[in-house]
């Protein structure tokens, strides 16, 4: 529908049209990564969902490829559910996946490449023995899904987990054991269970390195490595992830932190996001993770435009050895290929109450370095502001930040901002915001405040990093430490009219912004030119 297409993005992964929801089996096979995603082929809405599948050589330049498995069997009728990969030593790659049965009952389904010398992985053979897990006593029918990736314990047998909930309120991911991925023993107990939390959908379980800069296999574990457990909660849809402890014997997962548990602490991102996966790239020894950014518009709006929902940029995932306390996410490094032309601005003053445009011509397609440093010009105070009030809610400290996707009136624009605040408690924290309230006229558009505090350390300079792309920002602060995505629909601030602004709504500082803009050029996201005999 070419009366929407200013709204599509230029460099994030969106099929060319209908219904996307949750990153499936991702990984990296004889030269590609493949991405396979939750897909409705006939509507954009959710429904009759099938496995969308497509591959790239760097994850930025997409190729559509056929479907790669469509709800055909009793076992999946209702609907090829999430799953995950697991690549084997030897090199097969077993794929599980949630089905809905003909009976609405969820259980998990085996399928692999029928042709693994296929670098593009066409067709796909299920299992003629599914389901190979159907839910246990205890568990709901409706409520056992989403299988992760296996991984290897010291007894050598793999390991998946799957999420639930038990009593209603208690949000659980339970554990398989296999040798052969076809047939599972559940283990007694839970690997982890958080009271209050839920439904766990899309439970991710993967190792980080505590010293390091590389991603880690699955399977990896012991000395040097902690285990980051994620679950996306069905009731808020939210993603929220813990750092903590596996032990491989009793397969049981500790937090290092019970207050900062899974489902009560740390969100993978802010924003609008939601059913996110990783997998390790063997290729370029990383973890790569995904998350599906789900729509702020209105089913009806989804309808016209003929497509819903768009993958983030994938982001490398490595464990923060400066704060101990948190994952960093950064853009993967294949995006600076887009990038062309860039404008440097050095140490930009920007007062108590002003906006200072950037001059940069292009401002849709945008990759931004800002850093920024303060000066108390006048007493401040202690108070209590968070990200809630959002950017007009001015405070000693802050919020002072960038309007992304602004027009030249400032009549739709998107803050995203640091708000530095000296708390009632006695502490110094530092919010890190995206401000959606004014982001477009459109009167039918979600338009939220989304954040959170961010760690700073008291060496460090406050730094974002934004990517633009129409009508997605995703904000990473402090490289990555907190990240929030915004799905935003502006109606002015587009195409040739879209333009940047520094802005300080602080009160006692003087700010100081020193930024590195890169322009980016679309991606090439298209069908893959098959043969079509
Ligand atoms: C998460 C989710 C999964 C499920 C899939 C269905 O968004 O609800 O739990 O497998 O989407 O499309």
């Amino acid at each position: 529908n070419a009366m929407f297409s200013w709204q599509r993005t230029a460099f994030h992964f969106q099929p060319q049209q209908n219904w996307m929801n949750d990153p499936d089996g991702p990984l990296f096979h004889l030269g590609w990564y493949h991405l396979f995603y939750q897909y409705n082929p006939d509507s954009a809405v959710w429904g009759n969902i099938t496995w969308g599948h497509a591959v790239s050589k760097d994850l930025i330049h997409w190729l559509y490829l056929p479907l790669a498995m469509v709800p055909d069997k009793w076992y999946d009728i209702n609907g090829m559910w999430t799953g995950s990969a697991t690549l084997l030593p030897d090199g097969q790659i077993m794929m599980l996946y949630t089905g809905d049965t003909n009976a609405s009952v969820q259980v998990q389904n085996l399928a692999y490449p029928a042709n693994l010398s296929d670098p593009l992985l066409l067709d796909w053979v299920k299992y003629p023995g599914n389901p190979v897990i159907i839910p246990p006593p205890g568990i709901e029918i409706s409520e056992f899904r989403d299988p992760t990736t296996g991984w290897l314990g010291p007894d050598g047998k793999w390991r998946i987990a799957i999420g639930s909930r038990v009593n209603k309120t208690i949000g659980v991911s339970l554990v398989y054991q296999t040798t052969n991925f076809t047939t599972y023993e559940k283990l007694e107990g839970v690997l982890h269970a958080v009271p209050g939390t839920g439904m766990w959908e899309c439970v991710d379980f993967y190792p980080v390195a505590i010293n390091g800069s590389v991603g880690l296999d699955t399977s990896a574990n012991g000395l040097g490595t902690k285990h980051v457990l994620k679950a996306s909660l069905d009731n808020t849809k939210v993603d929220h992830y813990a750092l903590g402890t596996y032990d491989p014997i009793t397969d049981t997962w500790t937090p290092d932190n019970p207050k900062e548990d899974v489902g009560i602490g740390l969100r993978v991102d802010y924003g609008r996001y939601y059913a996110s996966k990783t997998f390790y790239d063997q290729h370029k020894e990383r973890r790569i993770l995904w998350g599906w950014i789900n729509e702020t518009d209105t089913e009806e709006d989804d309808l016209d435009k003929g497509w819903a929902s768009v993958q983030t940029i994938p982001r490398a995932v490595l464990f923060d050895n400066k704060t101990g306390t948190n994952l960093l996410q950064w853009p993967v490094e294949e995006i600076e290929s887009l990038r062309l032309n860039s404008t440097d601005f050095e140490e930009i003053v920007v007062g108590p109450g002003s906006i200072v445009p950037l001059e940069i011509g292009v401002a849709t397609q945008l990759d931004i370095f800002a850093e920024f440093e303060t000066e108390l010009i006048s007493n401040s105070v202690v108070e209590e502001y968070g990200c809630n009030g959002g950017a007009v809610n001015r405070s000693s400290l802050g919020p002072f930040g960038l309007l992304v996707l602004a027009d030249e009136t400032l009549s739709e624009l998107t803050p995203v901002f640091f708000r530095p605040v000296n708390s009632t408690d006695g502490s110094f924290k530092t919010y890190f915001c995206s401000d959606e309230k004014r982001s477009s006229k459109a009167p039918d558009v979600c338009k939220q405040v989304y954040g959170s505090t961010v760690p700073v350390l008291d060496d460090e300079k406050l730094r974002m990093r934004v990517l633009v792309d129409h009508s997605i920002v995703e904000s990473f602060a402090q490289g990555g430490r907190t990240v929030i995505t915004s799905r935003i629909y502006p109606t002015e601030a587009i195409d040739g009219n879209a333009r940047l602004f520094l802005f300080n709504n602080a009160t006692s500082v003087n700010v100081k912004a020193t930024l590195k803009i890169w322009e980016l050029m679309p991606a090439f996201i298209r069908p893959f030119p098959l043969d079509d005999n």
